[in-house]
């Protein structure tokens, strides 16, 4: 495999608001009082697929403890939360790797919105 990809991300500016999120008055309780905006900065990951002759080796959770860790690092955008349109199919995995669901709404639809709190990977400083 020389040469070839096997796995691939990407990702975007986005935001958590309070459409996303069934209850936004609680999700906003574990910001700071001053930072409780009505709109929360967040990164989105967009594309993320690793190679089938590859799959479930670890791989993708490398990718994402990747991703987490980039984006702690000099606070690159300012983002509290990493977000995700989650297929059905990877939902396991994202659940596995830290994230949750936003609603409970939308559990027979093919995708639904996940999060993961990058606080909880920051260096305490
Ligand atoms: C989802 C995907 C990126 C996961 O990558 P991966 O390299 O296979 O993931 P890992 O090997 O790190 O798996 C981590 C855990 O998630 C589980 N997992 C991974 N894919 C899963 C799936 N499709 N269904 C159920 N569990 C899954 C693994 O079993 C593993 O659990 P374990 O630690 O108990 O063994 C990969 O399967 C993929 O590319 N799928 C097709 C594209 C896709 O759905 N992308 C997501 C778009 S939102």
């Amino acid at each position: 495999m020389h040469g070839k990809t096997i796995a691939f991300f990407s990702v975007s500016n986005d935001a958590i608001t309070s459409q996303h999120v069934e209850n936004f008055n609680r999700f906003r309780r574990i910001l700071p009082w001053g930072k409780r905006y009505k709109t929360m900065p967040a990164v989105k990951i967009g594309r993320f697929a690793v190679h089938k002759n590859f799959s479930k080796h670890g791989y993708g959770s490398k990718i994402m403890d990747f991703i987490k860790i980039w984006f702690v690092t000099r606070n690159k955008t300012g983002c509290r939360f990493i977000i995700v349109d989650a297929l059905k199919e990877a939902q396991p995995f994202y659940e596995k790797n830290g994230f949750s669901f936003l609603s409970s709404d939308g559990e027979n639809d093919s995708t639904r919105l996940m999060y993961f709190d990058l606080k909880t990977v920051m260096p305490v400083s």
